[in-house]
């Protein structure tokens, strides 16, 4: 009897969560016993704001699918205005992101607060379905990050 293989594409997609309103809402959907995909690494910043650009592309070329940034909602960061400054400084980088030849939609920005467990949920679920649609991101990739 043989084992059969999934080898369905499974995106890696890196989630950048600031401290205080996404990652504790990544946390509100686990201590509900929702579930989100297993491709989604979460990687806790203290602030959306401390997301350098260049993060979002060294992650592309250590093989992410699909990065996306979620911080507090308008007007509710910790910081005052550190998600406004994400927005901005976002909008550049996902323009330039069409110049590089990666396509937009695999990065994304969104608001998820720490009450917003099921909206966690649903935006992972849809974020990873999006790149699962899209395929294996090959542009940028750095093949000496490349596991064997
Ligand atoms: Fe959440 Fe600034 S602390 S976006």
């Amino acid at each position: 009897m043989s084992v059969k293989e999934n080898t369905e594409f499974q995106p890696t997609i890196v989630a950048f969560c600031c401290n205080w309103c996404s990652y504790s809402g990544a946390d509100l959907a686990g201590t509900n016993r929702l579930s989100y995909p297993t491709n989604v690494k979460i990687i806790r910043v203290p602030c959306s704001c401390r997301i350098n650009p260049m993060f979002v592309l060294r992650a592309f070329q250590r093989g992410a699918d699909g990065v996306i940034l979620c911080g507090c909602h308008p007007g509710d960061c910790h910081y005052m205005e550190g998600n406004y400054h994400t927005r901005r400084r976002m909008t550049l980088l996902f323009s330039m992101l069409n110049y590089l030849g990666i396509e937009s939609a695999r990065t994304r920005v969104e608001w998820v607060s720490a009450a917003e467990g099921q909206r966690f949920v649903d935006v992972m679920d849809d974020f990873t379905a999006k790149i699962t649609e899209l395929g294996p991101n090959r542009r940028l990739e750095d093949l000496r990050c490349k596991k064997n």
